[in-house]
């Protein structure tokens, strides 16, 4: 089936074959972007960002500029008619006569989803609340692939806030439809992975997980290592905010014991959760992973409209 036209508001609306089209897509665009200069002459991004961004929302402006298309919307929602209390299917209602394809970020989960239902144009998902994250996912899965040569059959530990961080919660569903992937999951008691999703997880059969709170206990374990920051938008008080946010704090001496072909990477932005230290050290992915979100987000937005 085709992806054009077709919202991406969880990666589970994409098929692995789907994914696979995304990631050849981006990959051809990574050896070649001459090539897809001019694609989407014509065509109008709308960026509609209800939450603070700096990588997803400059990063599909900047993969719709690099295609030869146009981006209009905002990042601060409190400059829109949202202020005066205009409805998510109001504004997608009338997006869908000034825009070609529309991605949001919003603080509510599910709201994208809502758009989706009221919306003439595809919807793609951004960042909702502690929900989804699935361009993120399609960066990560890219990194992955450019880095390890295959999604399947790596030992994956996540870092950090599990509980409010879904970055970490779109791609570990993703990782959990492909082959022979172990888990590692280490964060603080109160920041687990919610059990809604362990579920998931051992519902795919593909997977073997084991929690700790002890990231130096298994660093010799882990092929990639994804680190994340303590959401603090997400906490409910400040107190527990300041107890946890320094659960780790990974710098290049705690990596001795790791594999050499270990990468680290994280979706950005950091706060503390990785010292400086370590940004030159080779097995430090996160700005290229960073870059790779540009080719996820041509190739995707290239399918969706059908140009290519
Ligand atoms: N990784 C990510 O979503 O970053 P931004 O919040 O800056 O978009």
């Amino acid at each position: 089936m085709s992806l054009e036209g077709r919202h991406l508001i969880d990666p589970v609306d994409f098929t692995l074959d789907e994914l696979d089209e995304v990631f050849s897509l981006s990959e051809r665009i990574i050896k070649k972007p001459e090539s897809y200069i001019d694609i989407c002459q014509g065509k109008i991004l709308g960026t509609l960002f209800y939450e603070p961004s700096t990588r997803t929302r400059l990063s599909f402006e900047s993969a719709m500029l690099r295609m030869g298309g146009r981006v209009l919307g905002f990042s601060d929602a409190t400059h829109s008619s949202v202020a005066k209390g205009e409805s998510i299917a109001d504004t997608i209602r009338v997006l869908s006569s000034y825009a070609d394809i529309v991605v949001m970020r919003h603080p509510k989960e599910g709201a994208p989803r809502l758009a989706s239902q009221y919306s003439g144009i595809t919807i793609i998902n951004g960042g909702d609340g502690g929900h989804q994250h699935p361009t993120q996912t399609l960066t990560d899965l890219l990194t992955i692939r450019e880095f390890k040569g295959t999604i399947g059959g790596n030992n994956v530990a996540f870092c950090g806030d599990l509980k409010f961080g879904r970055t970490v919660h779109s791609l570990i569903k993703t990782l959990s439809r492909y082959p022979n992937n172990k888990f590692i999951l280490i964060s603080p008691d109160e920041l687990k992975l919610p059990e809604y999703l362990k579920n998931i997880l051992n519902k795919s059969g593909n997977v073997e997980i084991y929690e700790t709170n002890d990231l130096e206990s298994v660093i010799d374990e882990i092929d990639i290592l994804y680190m994340t920051r303590i959401q603090k938008e997400r906490f409910f008080n400040e107190a527990d905010y300041v107890r946890l946010k320094d659960s780790y704090i990974l710098s290049k001496s705690k990596l001795s014991n790791s594999k050499n072909s270990m990468i680290v990477m994280h979706p950005l932005p950091r706060v503390n959760e990785i010292s400086y230290d370590l940004d030159e050290d080779e097995r430090a992915v996160y700005f290229k992973q960073a870059k790779f979100g540009i080719y996820a987000r041509m190739a995707l937005m290239a399918l969706q409209l059908g140009v290519i």
